[in-house]
């Protein structure tokens, strides 16, 4: 009670109250309901918080690098058949995704002779074997002019054909040379698994990827180093197809070979 009051001026002022229609003592102090609340203490500012360590990001993978993965893969393979689930494995190409089938090779693996060519063409990409078009028609016909056949059991009298790219471009574009990079490891491991005794090189992409240089007019008709082996670089028969007259030097450039195959 408040000390100022008498105990008669309390008992009135509580008479009041329940004139009022209060009913019930809820606490000694009163309460002015009429006085504005207290505004709620402001939050702190953010510095000034205490800050939940924020999780970190994933630590970003390092960049892929598509030709040694393909070199890693490649190399693991010990045999054609490795090399070439290997190379369906790989999905660093984008040609991949495009393709109906991984081109990998026709013929016979025991052949002196293994012909490298570009890349499969509509034909090839539906059949999944290299060479099999209009050009392939023509390969089949010019080197069995000198007595080779990809389908002769006899190692001297046989022929292996492979492309640079087991995949066809769309719409048969160039080969990209990021394309051919990453793919020359499974190139070379091809090579040195089949081990012939000549390369023919079928055209400037072939002679790109190996050689290092394009140029077929010129380089044609003449005995180089590939992979340290003999290679021959041909013009292609898609060229010769379209341009009759190329047909000559194609033709000397196969007694070329066959001389060499003698011993020549
Ligand atoms: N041209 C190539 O270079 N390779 C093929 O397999 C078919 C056409």
């Amino acid at each position: 009670m408040d000390p100022a009051l008498t105990p008669h001026e309390a008992l009135a002022l509580l008479a009041w109250q329940v004139d009022l229609g209060a009913t019930e003592a809820i606490c000694d102090a009163p309460v002015n309901r009429y006085e504005a609340p207290r505004p709620a203490p402001a939050a702190a500012p953010a510095a000034a918080r205490p800050v939940a360590s924020a999780p970190r990001p994933p630590a970003r993978p390092a960049p892929v690098d598509p030709v040694a993965v393909a070199r890693a893969a490649a190399d693991a393979a010990t045999d054609r058949e490795g090399l070439a689930a290997a190379m369906a494995a790989y999905e660093l190409c984008e040609l991949k995704k495009g393709a109906r089938n991984l081109v990998f090779s026709d013929g016979n693996p025991k052949a002196r002779v293994m012909v490298i060519g570009e890349a499969p063409g509509r034909e090839e990409d539906l059949q999944g074997k290299p060479f099999v078009g209009r050009a392939g028609h023509l390969l089949d016909q010019m080197f069995g002019h000198i007595g080779l056949g990809r389908n002769d059991p006899a190692a001297e009298r046989a022929l292996y054909i492979t492309n640079v790219l087991p995949w066809r471009p769309p719409q048969n574009r160039d080969p990209e040379a990021g394309e051919v990079a990453m793919m020359l490891p499974f190139l070379e491991r091809h090579v040195a698994l089949v081990d012939p005794d000549i390369l023919v090189l079928m055209g400037n992409h072939s002679c790109g990827a190996l050689l290092g240089r394009k140029g077929i007019t010129r380089l044609r008709g003449h005995w180089v180093q590939a992979l340290g082996r003999p290679a021959l670089p041909m013009f292609h028969p898609a060229y010769l197809l379209r341009t009759q007259l190329a047909k000559r030097d194609a033709w000397h450039d196969l007694l070329m070979l066959q001389t060499r195959l003698r011993g020549g």
